[in-house]
């Protein structure tokens, strides 16, 4: 990890609804990216020509070879076609989420003995996996992004077992807008998994406006706002 080259480049492996809106907040930073999906980088050309020269598509291994750090943002269940190879000791960030209706059953997460994070970190043993931008929806994420130092930037929960791969990943989200709050190992990441309070609903509007569409519009969700949210999930518990 010590040979982690500073991060100029960013790897996506999906680039749907939240991969499309990391990519886009990564180009407005400076980063140049490679996109990748399941159907091939001709299918990429509209939202490459929209995020402009510094942006390409290419295969997921492609995509991973090239990433300084390599955004794995596919539905859970296509988690362990994820390439392994050109992962090899690199900077990986996990966005996934656990949706049993969509992924299928996993026993291992329904009996509540490994997180969705600790799968992909298995399946990638050598690579440094940080999850984060799981908790938050894709237009939210977009919308709050604010400049180091605004009164009204957003905090997200971070976690990994390695802690320089943290550091780094922290100054990266600073770079795209955010704040971060560790909570912990891949083990403790369930804490802002799907159901618990730090899920999503911080970062909803809580003034009464009316939602533009179906989910309530975004608002600023600070660090200790993050911090309480995190505090108050509730023990671990089977599903
Ligand atoms: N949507 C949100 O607001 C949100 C927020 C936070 C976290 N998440 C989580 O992030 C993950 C991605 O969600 P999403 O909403 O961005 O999904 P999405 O819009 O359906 O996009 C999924 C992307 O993954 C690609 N993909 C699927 N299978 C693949 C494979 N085997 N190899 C390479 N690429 C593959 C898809 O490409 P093709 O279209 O070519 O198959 C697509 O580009 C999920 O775990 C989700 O729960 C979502």
């Amino acid at each position: 990890m010590s040979k982690q080259r500073e991060i100029k480049t960013v790897g996506l492996i999906g680039s749907g609804m939240i991969g499309g809106t990391v990519a886009r907040l990564a180009i407005a930073a400076g980063y140049d990216v490679v996109l990748s999906n399941s159907r091939g980088p001709e299918t990429l050309a509209d939202l490459v020509k929209e995020l402009g020269q510094h942006a390409c598509a290419g295969s997921p291994s492609e995509a991973a070879a090239a990433g300084d750090v390599v955004v794995v943002t596919v539905p859970l269940r296509a988690y362990n076609s994820v390439p392994v190879a050109p992962l090899q000791g690199k900077l990986v960030i996990d966005t996934n989420n656990y949706y049993p209706h969509r992924d299928g059953h996993f026993a291992e997460l329904d009996n509540a003995s490994t997180t969705v994070s600790e799968l992909l970190q298995k399946h990638l043993p050598t690579a440094k996996v940080v999850k984060v931008f799981n908790n938050i929806y894709f237009k939210h994420l977009l919308a709050l992004a604010r400049p180091t130092g605004a009164a009204d930037r957003t905090a997200l929960p971070l976690a990994g077992d390695d802690a320089e791969a943290k550091a780094l990943i922290t100054a990266f989200l600073d770079r795209l807008g955010y704040d971060v709050v560790d909570a912990g190992t891949l083990a403790d990441s369930w804490r802002f998994e799907r159901d618990m309070p730090a899920y999503a609903v911080p970062y909803f509007d809580k003034s009464g406006a009316a939602p533009a569409a179906g989910v309530p519009n975004g608002a600023p969700a600070d660090v200790a706002a993050i911090r309480a949210a995190l505090a108050a999930a509730p023990s671990r518990s089977a599903s």
